[in-house]
């Protein structure tokens, strides 16, 4: 990056020069790091919409043109020519491995797909009606307890180790979430099975009868986690970013994304997509509910409508539809009416006033959520396996920041609007 440019801003009669940073590609950014120490100023914008963070180099998103590119490649390529480990892969160490690079990887990982025995008990502390986000932030974050060797976030080997850790982990702690829950036995995983097959074998296997795992719907499954894989600085990788800059663990960081992941404003909301479309119920009932959405005094919003940065399309949910007609085609789904209040909601949405005038896109969550259910998951899992998905994006964006010699503890300032200094008053003049 170059800081030739720079803005001036002029502040009580002062000017102060603010170098411009410039991106590979994307708007240009102002430094404005020691402005505060210059001119005793802070900046103000809640909820980040105008704030760079960090400098990264894994993930790029244009929001108006609904481009998506991991390391350069674009979403859509890597959706229809890669899998999801490939992608692993190259978000971890920035470059698509070669034939032997990713046969170790694929290896490396498979070697650590199981989960210490011991952790079981800790499933079996949670209530069965836990819901499966809950137990996976318990025992996600319970994995600091387990894996010692991987904790010391200064050694760089370590730090691999607790990379490669999480990304085979996470599907077999997602699993024995489900299987717990639906009061099945915990299945173990298979090595011979790729990480898609394998994980719809932990979920849907017993031990009393075989189970083949259909190939065109582990191509599915591995779609959905390709998808998810990274989005640059939403909030649970900021989240991960800021807990992993205090020096906290690996594994208390994935934990802490896991957590800001749940909410219904993001990951929650495949679930909520789904439930909402449930709620509808009928293709009648869909005018009332987009009145609810357009109404400024009902906080309803349409779930799986909307996103912070994509304001033309989302490029994962063109993806996703098209695996969603994929997978209910070979399910042989199609008068499924949950699927035709998604299908007529998304074409009056598409062509509502309110709607293209506020750029409100069905996303991602939208569409995952429809083959997810046609999978024959519950909606209390959709959340679960996009945290899954998401494990390597968190790991990678914690690796860079780790490895950065600018990496700070992270420390937003405020701009205070509380009571002025004052005297404490005893209880009984109050
Ligand atoms: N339904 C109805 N109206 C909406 C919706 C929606 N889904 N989303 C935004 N709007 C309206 C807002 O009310 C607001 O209207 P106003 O300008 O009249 O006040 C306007 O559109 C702008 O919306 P904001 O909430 O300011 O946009 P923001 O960028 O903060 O929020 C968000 C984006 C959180 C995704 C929002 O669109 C939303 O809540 N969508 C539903 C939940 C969802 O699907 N989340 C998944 C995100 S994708 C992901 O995490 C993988």
């Amino acid at each position: 990056m170059a800081d030739t440019k720079s803005a001036k801003l002029v502040l009580n009669d002062q000017s102060y020069d603010l170098p411009i940073l410039t991106p590979t590609i994307g708007p240009e950014v102002l430094d404005i790091r020691k402005l505060y120490g210059q001119a005793d100023v802070f900046t103000y914008d809640p909820g980040f919409t105008s704030t760079a963070s960090c400098d990264s180099t894994i993930t790029f998103i244009d929001g108006d043109k609904g481009e998506l590119w991991y390391r350069g490649y674009p979403i859509e390529q890597l959706a229809a020519k890669s899998h999801y480990l490939e992608v692993c892969y190259l978000l971890l160490y920035g470059e698509l491995p070669d034939a032997d690079q990713l046969k170790d990887f694929e290896s490396r990982v498979t070697h650590h797909t199981m989960v210490h025995e011991q952790m079981n008990n800790f499933f079996r502390g949670f209530r069965r009606d836990a819901h499966p986000m809950a137990t996976m932030v318990g025992v996600v974050g319970a994995m600091s307890a387990f894996y010692h060797d991987s904790t010391d976030i200064a050694d760089p080997w370590q730090r691999e180790v607790a990379a490669i850790r999480l990304i085979a982990k996470l599907p077999t702690i997602a699993a024995m979430a489900y299987k717990y829950s639906i009061g099945q036995p915990f299945v173990y995983p298979q090595n011979e099975l790729d990480y898609a097959s394998n994980f719809l074998h932990m979920c849907f296997s017993v031990p009393a009868a075989k189970y083949t795992v259909d190939p065109a719907l582990a191509r599915a499954m591995d779609r959905i986690f390709t998808l998810h894989a990274d989005h640059e600085q939403n909030a649970s990788t900021s989240t991960v970013r800021l807990a992993g800059s205090s020096g906290a663990n690996p594994f208390a960081c994935i934990a802490a994304g896991i957590a800001c992941l749940w909410g219904p404003a993001h990951g929650g909301a495949n679930q909520a997509a789904l439930e909402m479309l449930k709620e509808i119920g009928t293709v009648d009932r869909i005018p009332e509910y987009i009145a609810r959405a357009k109404d400024k005094n009902d906080p309803f919003k349409l779930m799986g409508f909307g996103h912070r940065v994509y304001k033309n399309f989302d490029p994962r949910a063109k993806v996703m539809k098209e695996s969603a007609d994929e997978v209910l085609d070979l399910l042989g789904i199609h008068n499924n009416p949950t699927l035709q209040v998604a299908k007529e909601l998304e074409k009056i949405a598409l062509e509502d006033e309110y709607f293209i005038e506020k750029k409100l896109y069905p996303n991602v969550d939208f569409y995952s959520g429809i083959i997810l259910s046609a999978m024959g998951f519950p909606t209390s899992m959709f959340t679960p396996i996009f945290a899954l998905s998401r494990t390597v994006g968190w790991i990678a964006q914690w690796k860079e920041m780790i490895g950065d010699p600018q990496n700070k503890i992270g420390r937003p300032r405020q701009l205070y609007v509380g009571s002025n200094k004052r005297d404490y008053v005893d209880v009984a003049k109050r």
